[in-house]
């Protein structure tokens, strides 16, 4: 009974007092849930509040402890995802699910692709995943491998996937943690429309203006308890109480620092049809801010510059010195660290533990030096763990089990205990939650009330205008424009950053 209209809002999956464990920690410990067709219910909390926890157990990744599921007001068992499946829940992990190897179209059709005479149907399959696409509004060819999509156009192929299913309950783990604007525009006109057909969404965001946009219902997780039910349009600063547990009075307390010398100076960086004669300083004290769409070359720039891509010309220096082309180990020992964007792919050691993963970059200097410095390492790992505060059991607990904002802290942290003095920071706060990214905000004036160096590449345009002391934008791989922090508005950078410029060749 899907249709615009016939659908009595009515309760369509319950949780009750549900418990989960892990060792050494209490994941979930006693969260209820209440959801009803045709609403947007948004999941709030911290990182490590037990939100993608509670997730897993009602896609069937996880078994509860403890407490129980309803569904249609009768208790359902939900072991496995095709159990899930069958009752009509789809679900969006915040790490994605997509397998690399295979083209989108195969992913779309994974577990059943059309066939025809018993072989798979290959032009039926793409055309179906064509249609899926379109649908979601992303131009890519399903003939694509899906390694070689950006991660925001990975996010838009999980989001088709997932409305493949046809499903009645639709969760969603930070869906919008890796889109643009635009994208995330799109993302809400269909979140809109299957809530309108009735479907159950469930909604993760750590953005908390997109609560009043799109939510209905918000409940908040606080330490594995369900807090708080309340409506979507409670304010802000109420909604951040409720999770954090305490008021946040500045969301971005930049203080700007003394200017010195430049530390990092781009001269003409060109990669042909990527970006082309890219030029700018960054000097000590500095948080400089890199704003653009997605597609301008940001990322490929910062890259480039630490040495993990190639680029064609220019050159780049580090306190005036000369960098090597191509070579991360020679920016690192310059003094440069990057955080990713990308931190699954190349941010972390999924496998191993906190203190090993803080201690990666510092660990190839000790090495190098002959001998590892091991109680050394995990001395400075525990200082900066407790710096970012970093949710975990301890040390030495598996980077694959911490909360997805939590991962992100300790990419961070990677480059802080490893001391470097120009830190590139590409989408630095991406799945990190308010209270978080204050204290990542604090850490960067700290760094450079030290005299270091930040190249803030970000698209939360509120974050880059009220952080950075100087805004460059990109667009189609140029720099378009330099904007200082005072005269910088949304949309001056916006106009900026759809500058139409011919595409660089
Ligand atoms: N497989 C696991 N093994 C051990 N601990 C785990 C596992 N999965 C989650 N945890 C722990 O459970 C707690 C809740 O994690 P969860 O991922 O549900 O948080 P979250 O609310 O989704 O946070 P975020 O906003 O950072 O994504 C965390 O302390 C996390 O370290
Ligand atoms: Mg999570």
């Amino acid at each position: 009974m899907r249709g615009k209209g016939s659908c009595v809002s009515q309760e369509i999956l319950r949780a009750e007092g549900l418990r989960k464990t892990f060792p050494g920690v209490v994941a979930l410990d006693g969260v209820d849930l209440s959801l009803r067709t045709g609403e947007v219910h948004v999941l709030l909390g911290e990182n490590g509040a037990g939100k993608s926890t509670l997730i897993k157990i009602l896609s069937g990744a996880y078994h509860p402890d403890g407490g129980r599921v309803l569904m249609d007001s009768r208790q359902v068992h939900i072991r496995s995802a095709g159990d899930a499946q069958r009752l009509g829940i789809a679900t969006i992990y915040q790490e994605f699910n997509l397998v690399p190897q295979l083209t989108v179209a195969e992913n779309l059709a994974l577990g059943r692709p059309p066939r025809r005479f018993g072989f798979v149907d290959v032009r039926r399959m793409e055309q179906q995943a064509g249609r899926l696409l379109e649908r979601v509004g992303v131009d890519v060819d399903p003939r694509t491998p899906t390694a070689r999509l950006g991660i925001a156009r990975m996010q838009m192929v999980e989001i088709a996937k997932a409305l493949a299913l046809d499903a009645r309950v639709l969760i969603m783990d930070e869906p919008t943690a890796v889109l643009t604007t635009s994208e995330v525009a799109r993302l809400f006109a269909i979140v809109r429309q299957l809530r309108d057909e009735g479907v159950a969404v469930v909604f993760i965001t750590h953005h908390l203006e997109e609560i009043a946009e799109i939510g209905g219902r918000v409940t908040v997780l606080r330490d594995g308890r369900s807090v708080a039910e309340v409506p979507a349009n409670t304010r802000r600063d109420e909604l951040v109480g409720l999770m954090v547990g305490r008021p946040i009075d500045q969301q971005y307390p930049r203080r700007p620092a003394e200017r010195g010398e430049p530390l990092l100076e781009v001269r003409g960086l060109t990669r042909r049809g990527v970006f082309d004669d890219v030029s700018f300083e960054v000097r000590a004290g500095e948080v400089v801010g890199m704003a653009g769409l997605v597609g301008a070359g940001r990322t490929e720039v910062a890259r480039a510059l630490f040495g993990a891509d190639r680029y064609d010309a220019g050159q780049v220096f580090v306190r005036g010195r000369p960098l090597p082309p191509g070579d991360v180990h020679a920016a690192m020992e310059a003094g440069l660290g990057l955080v990713p964007e990308d931190r699954k792919a190349q941010g972390l050691v999924l496998g191993a533990d906190v203190a090993e993963n803080l201690g990666l970059v510092t660990m190839r200097d000790a090495t190098r030096a002959g001998f590892v410095d091991r109680p050394g390492l995990r001395r400075t790992a525990a200082k900066v763990a407790e710096q970012l505060g970093i949710r975990m059991t301890g040390l030495s607990q598996e980077v694959r089990t911490l909360s997805g904002g939590n991962q992100q802290k300790v990419v961070i942290g990677k480059w802080l205990a490893a001391n470097a003095n120009v830190l590139i920071l590409d989408e630095p706060t991406r799945g990190v939650d308010v209270g978080a990214k204050v204290e990542i905000y604090q850490l960067v004036n700290a760094l450079t009330a030290a005299g270091d160096a930040v190249l803030m590449i970000s698209s939360d345009l509120p974050e880059v205008l009220g952080m950075s002391d100087r805004i460059l934008v990109m667009a189609r791989g140029r720099l378009v424009g330099e904007l200082p922090a005072a005269e910088a508005t949304q949309d001056a950078v916006m106009a900026l950053a759809t500058t139409e410029t011919s595409h660089v060749r």
